[in-house]
């Protein structure tokens, strides 16, 4: 599907990287931190996932109001991450 509105690919970008932010890379933190400080340091990553979440649902809110279908499938979102 050809994007209408101009906004879209960046804020398919924006998406992408939150989702990879959240859902993999603070996540991967979280389970896998060690060491002396691993409570307040579990205790962060998890703090931060669960604060991007809602700016994930913000940047989906956006493309409703564009009536452009969000991108929900893994694969787009990997692709248009950095
Ligand atoms: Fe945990």
């Amino acid at each position: 599907m050809t994007p209408i509105n101009s906004s879209v690919p960046l804020l398919t970008k924006i998406l992408a990287n939150l989702v990879v932010l959240s859902a993999m890379k603070t996540r991967n933190a979280h389970w896998n931190v060690v060491g002396h400080d691993f409570r307040p340091m579990h205790a962060f990553f998890e703090e931060l996932y669960n604060d991007i979440d809602p700016a994930i649902d913000a940047v989906v809110s956006a493309f409703v109001q564009l009536g452009e279908p969000a991108p929900g499938q893994l694969a787009a979102l990997l692709s248009s991450q950095r």
